[in-house]
């Protein structure tokens, strides 16, 4: 059985995570309108895995006798500058996250829920990925800079994210 303040955090995290599926959604049809096609592809599978994090949360409580409490998902903004702008925002909120996830990790520590710090687990390790994806798309951004021809480049590369 969760303890409550657990039950708290987890459903709190499951609402972080379908954010950020909205967030890259967002930013995907951003990219979809410049148009940069690839970086919208990269940003779709990305919502995607988003939403799948948050599918993890909501199994888990259940699974480990608590409530899901859904709560309103906050509206992501619909403009950005650049791709360089967005991926400064991707990596920026995941550092975001992966605080959140290292908050939940240390109540768990403090109540000594171990089979919650076990769950959370797969999160910590999955967190250390996702900065280093985001930091190394952004800074392929930045080498490129204004050089249109291989910022096509890279946007082709990212399409070809399945
Ligand atoms: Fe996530
Ligand atoms: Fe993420």
């Amino acid at each position: 059985m969760l303890k409550k303040n657990i039950e708290e955090a987890l459903n709190k995290q499951l609402n972080a995570e379908l954010y950020s599926a909205y967030l890259y959604l967002a930013m995907a049809a951003y990219c979809e309108t410049i148009p940069m096609k690839g970086f919208a592809k990269w940003l779709r599978v990305q919502s995607e895995e988003e939403k799948a994090h948050g599918m993890k949360f909501f199994d888990y409580i259940i699974e480990a006798g608590g409530t899901v409490k859904l709560a309103r998902i906050e509206a992501p903004k619909t403009e950005w500058k650049s791709v360089g702008d967005v991926f400064e925002q991707v990596y920026e909120h995941e550092k975001k996250v992966t605080g959140l996830i290292n908050g939940i990790m240390d109540l768990a520590v403090k109540e000594k829920d171990y089979a919650t710090q076990n769950f959370l687990g797969w999160f910590v390790k999955e967190q250390v990925e996702e900065e280093a994806n985001a930091s190394e798309i952004l800074a392929q951004i930045r080498m490129i800079k204004d050089v249109v021809g291989h910022m096509f480049w890279l946007d082709h590369e990212l399409g070809k994210r399945g």
